[in-house]
């Protein structure tokens, strides 16, 4: 059964703000190749959107990650499968649905630097503001109040990904 879902962004506001997000990276990479390294699985709808709205070469790889959160202070983050091709020289661009605590990105982009990309910036479609990260963060699409937030790729227990909206469980 589905959890009572309270509404932050209807479908129309996220295609709307993914447009946004969309123009500026064509903008900022005019003339330029890009590379996007989506986070599975909650990135996998964002991605997509945003991957259609860029007016650039693109090339589209994925990473997985998985985080053990045994103790919210020490929750280990490993690699569960990289990027396909090589991203040296590259000007990549790490997509990902969710920033909470910022130690999964912080994580990717010490393993991406590895690959010696000739740039790494970070493009998340939602972010929960208080880690102190914000100015780390290249491109946000909205930022979230610290709820569990459902929808567009975020999932509850493995459902919600595909509704089409984002909002937050209540209760
Ligand atoms: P962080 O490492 O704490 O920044 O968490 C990042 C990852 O945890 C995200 O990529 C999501 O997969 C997951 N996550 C964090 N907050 C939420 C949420 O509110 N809903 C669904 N997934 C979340
Ligand atoms: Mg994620």
């Amino acid at each position: 059964m589905q959890p009572k879902i309270k509404i932050l962004y209807t479908e129309e506001e996220v295609k709307k703000r993914i447009a946004e997000l969309a123009s500026e990276i064509t903008r900022d990479y005019a003339g330029r190749e890009i590379t996007l390294v989506g986070v599975l699985k909650g990135a996998f709808i964002f991605m997509a959107d945003l991957a259609r709205g860029i007016q650039l070469d693109t090339r589209c790889d994925f990473v997985r990650v998985s985080s053990y959160k045994d103790d919210k202070a020490t929750g280990v983050v490993r690699m569960e499968f990289d990027v396909t091709q090589p991203i040296a020289g590259q000007d990549v661009i790490l997509v990902e649905d969710i920033i909470d605590s910022g130690r999964t990105i912080e994580y990717l982009k010490r393993h991406l630097m590895q690959g010696k990309p000739r740039s790494l910036k970070i493009c998340t479609l939602l972010y929960k503001d208080g880690n102190g990260l914000r100015e780390e963060i290249d491109y946000i699409g909205f930022v979230v109040p610290k709820r569990y937030i459902v929808g567009y790729g975020l999932d509850s227990m493995g459902l919600c990904r595909n509704l089409p909206y984002i909002g937050y469980i209540e209760g």
